[in-house]
């Protein structure tokens, strides 16, 4: 007899950007180049001075176990920067550090969401969050936004979503996949909303720190002082500086359901990485020249990909003001003819992308949108302008059998 999974295991897919990262990947293994805009991580090297604080922290043998919500120097460092730099008054005990952002966000679910409960998610969203909801047995409640709206949820389609089981909104801003940017008065109407109801927000902020010419990020929690005791702000060092592999992403919550999350990691995984803690305190107490760098060679990034969308023939792209996503409107081509097959869908345009132009993106229906498809630009210009030759030739195709 083989052993039977929980019916929990029906709830869950494995995720659709590591998935396409991965058949990449297998592509490279046969020896075949595969231009790789699928992974969401920035290509640079975790900065220097960070590395050597991970160094200095093993040799001082900071190896053992932590406090399961993190080092209180780490934790201290968090609440200061929120206090001293986003303007939100935030002790320590608010502070959870976990094993990287997407585990604070499964953390913060499991702490206020379960059974009969619903969250409210504006898709596009990043490929985890319904998922994560289904896992507490929360209902995930789906809410399009379209591209004429700038991909953003308005006060109005909230309210309509909201129900008595309603219990978070969920926020990304910057977003991933569309790298749009609310700006303050947009989150502010929203903030005036939910405080029109019992709503919590779990709001992402993991790319705050990359926004691009005018995009100014917000941390949401500061927009109203009611605020604070109904959010749970999500952010960590993954992103900024570049160091997805090392695990350490935080929440900052009212202290009960931090106190919670903490118990919860406790009994679940002990403590985020030792090492990585002392690394993540260098990362945002240390010197930030390499985030300045790193931001600027983004900015370029984004605005050759803009150049080059431009001239892809029936592909339009909503600018991303931060992040290091394009989002691609590519429905003008489904339906046609790709790489000798017909694509109905953006699954079968990445396919058909992957298998003859070699170059790897995201389907939009793994974000709640299809039609779409995701380009990372974390990756160097080089390689950015050979995929964007391939994507222009692949695309001619279809425009040369069938004008659009
Ligand atoms: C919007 C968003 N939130 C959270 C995460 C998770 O970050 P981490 O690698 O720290 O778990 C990601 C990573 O892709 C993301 O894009």
């Amino acid at each position: 007899m083989s052993l039977a999974l929980a019916a929990r295991s029906t709830l869950i897919a494995p995720s659709a950007t590591l998935a396409m990262g991965a058949e990449a990947k297998r592509l490279k293994a046969q020896g075949l180049e595969v231009l790789d805009f699928a992974l969401g991580e920035p290509d640079f090297a975790t900065p220097p001075n960070i590395e050597a604080a991970a160094i200095r922290a093993m040799r001082a043998g900071q190896t053992h176990y932590t406090p399961p919500a993190g080092i209180p120097e780490l934790r201290q460092a968090v609440a200061a920067l929120y206090t001293q730099q986003h303007g939100l008054s935030t002790d320590p005990a608010q502070v959870v550090i976990s094993n990287g952002a997407k585990h604070s966000i499964h953390n913060a679910l499991m702490a206020v969401c379960g059974p009969g409960d619903e969250v409210i998610i504006p898709a596009p969203y990043w490929v985890s969050y319904s998922d994560l909801v289904k896992l507490t047995g929360a209902t995930p409640v789906v809410i399009p936004t379209t591209e004429d709206h700038g991909f953003k949820l308005s006060p109005e389609r909230f309210l309509k979503a909201v129900t008595p089981r309603t219990r978070l909104l969920m926020l990304n801003s910057p977003s991933n996949p569309t790298g749009v940017v609310y700006d303050r008065i947009e989150l502010s109407a929203l903030a005036e909303a939910v405080l029109q109801t019992e709503v919590g927000v779990l709001s992402d902020e993991i790319y705050e720190q990359l926004t691009f010419g005018d995009a100014q990020p917000t941390c949401f929690a500061t927009l109203h002082p009611a605020l604070a005791e109904r959010t749970i702000t999500i952010s960590g060092v993954s992103k900024t500086y570049a160091m997805t592999g090392w695990r350490i992403g935080w929440a900052v919550a009212p202290a009960p359901v931090a106190k919670f999350m903490g118990d919860l990691q406790s009994q679940e995984t002990s403590n985020p990485c030792s090492i990585s803690q002392w690394a993540a305190l260098e990362a945002i107490t240390g010197p930030q020249d390499s985030v300045a760098m790193m931001k600027a060679e983004f900015q370029k990034r984004r605005d050759y990909v803009l150049e080059r969308i431009e001239r892809l023939p029936g592909v339009t792209c909503p600018p991303p003001g931060g992040a290091f996503y394009a989002f691609l409107n590519v429905s003008a081509h489904l339906n046609r003819t790709l790489g000798g097959t017909v694509v109905s869908d953006s699954t079968a345009f990445c396919r058909a992308a992957l298998s003859q132009a070699r170059v790897a993106l995201v389907m939009g229906s793994a974000f709640g949108a299809e039609g779409y498809v995701r380009l990372s630009f974390a990756t160097d210009l080089r390689t950015l302008e050979r995929g964007f030759d391939a994507l222009e030739r692949f695309l001619h195709e279809s425009v040369v059998r069938a004008p659009l």
